[in-house]
């Protein structure tokens, strides 16, 4: 089978279409086809070699893809062979024409929802799930998404509206992108720094943070008291250090800052989430944005689109 590898850290270039051949399931996992699988910008956090150790050249990047059980382990229900799933592979896996899932990480996508559909919102729409109810957002609150233009910042506008927020500002570094946030649900568009042209809030009850980096404590002061700042992702690395005392300073603001990993929540209520994504998307209540289907062959490109920041939603690679 044809897969991805990552031969040298650092820029797309090191990637390399190889073949291989195709594995057999360990005894509780499936073998997909894969017919869809979505490029995460942990994919590309992953490729850039900043993400720490535990991550070797030779490994096939890809942790989201959707396809068909082609075979199962000795321990699985033949009964998955033949249906079409969503699977979680791991950090690694999924840029293949075949790959292998843990049987406890699948769910079965509906016949009405495409499998590009289906990678594009089962991570980002169930991490924006529990990223909200992580902050407990309450409906009348206003809500700040740092990132807003990925998938998972986009499936937070619409869940947080969804859930009543009174006012959704994002940070965008692009005119265009900010427009088709506006139409997903957003009410205010600040720069990646937090600059608007126009009158915005000064301050949010809920701050969705999918960038982190050098910016971390300057949006920590635009809490409201009482207000919650939720870390999701660090595309632009982690805060300075001088982030803890900051929030100390502000003590009588109350305010509180979190982490949030879906690896924090069970197996089952992960399921549970992300089946109702898959329905409420086949009921046009939640918007699969995919920004481009490429070709796998084509994975460099779409990690070079990724790294110029130019991706509203997700890519896409078909085998
Ligand atoms: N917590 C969890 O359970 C979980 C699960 C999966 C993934 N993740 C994390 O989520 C992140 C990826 O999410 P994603 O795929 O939705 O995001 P993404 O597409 O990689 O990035 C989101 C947006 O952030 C903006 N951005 C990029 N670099 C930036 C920078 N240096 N400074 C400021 N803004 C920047 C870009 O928008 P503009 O150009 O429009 O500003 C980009 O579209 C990764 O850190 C991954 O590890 C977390």
């Amino acid at each position: 089978m044809r897969a991805v590898v990552i031969r040298r850290f650092g820029d797309p270039g090191g990637m390399a279409v190889v073949e291989i051949p195709v594995p057999t399931p360990p005894t509780d996992h499936v073998l997909i086809r894969t017919e869809a699988i979505g490029v995460g910008g942990v994919d590309a956090v992953i490729r850039r070699g900043t993400l720490g150790a535990g991550f070797r050249t030779g490994m096939i990047p890809g942790s989201e893809v959707a396809g068909i059980v082609e075979a199962v382990g000795a321990s699985v229900d033949s009964s998955w062979i033949g249906r079409r799933v969503w699977a979680f592979t791991g950090t690694d896996g999924g840029y293949a024409e075949h790959t292998l899932a843990p049987v406890g990480e699948l769910v079965p996508i509906p016949e009405s929802l495409a499998s590009v559909d289906a990678v594009t919102l089962g991570s980002a729409a169930t991490v924006a799930h529990f990223a909200l109810a992580h902050a407990h957002l309450s409906a009348g609150e206003s809500v700040l998404v740092r990132g807003a233009a990925g998938s998972i910042g986009i499936a937070t506008v619409e869940l947080a509206r969804r859930g009543g927020a009174k006012a959704i500002a994002v940070t965008t570094s692009s005119v265009e992108r900010g427009l088709q946030l506006k139409r997903l649900g957003a009410t205010e568009l600040l720069s990646r720094s937090g600059q608007s042209d126009s009158p915005v809030p000064k301050q949010f009850d809920v701050i969705i943070d999918i960038v982190g980096g050098p910016d971390m404590p300057a949006f920590l002061d635009r809490l409201a008291p009482n207000g919650r700042m939720i870390l999701v992702g660090a595309v632009a690395g982690l805060p300075p250090e001088n982030f803890g005392s900051r929030l100390l300073r502000a003590f009588q603001q109350s305010r509180s800052f979190a982490t949030f990993s879906l690896a924090s929540i069970p197996l089952e209520a992960r399921d549970t989430v992300r089946a109702e994504v898959f329905d409420a998307a086949v009921r046009g209540e939640l918007h699969p944005i995919v920004h481009a289907v490429m070709p796998l062959d084509h994975a460099a490109e779409a990690h070079r689109q990724m790294d110029l920041g130019a991706v509203l939603g997700r890519i896409v690679l078909t085998p």
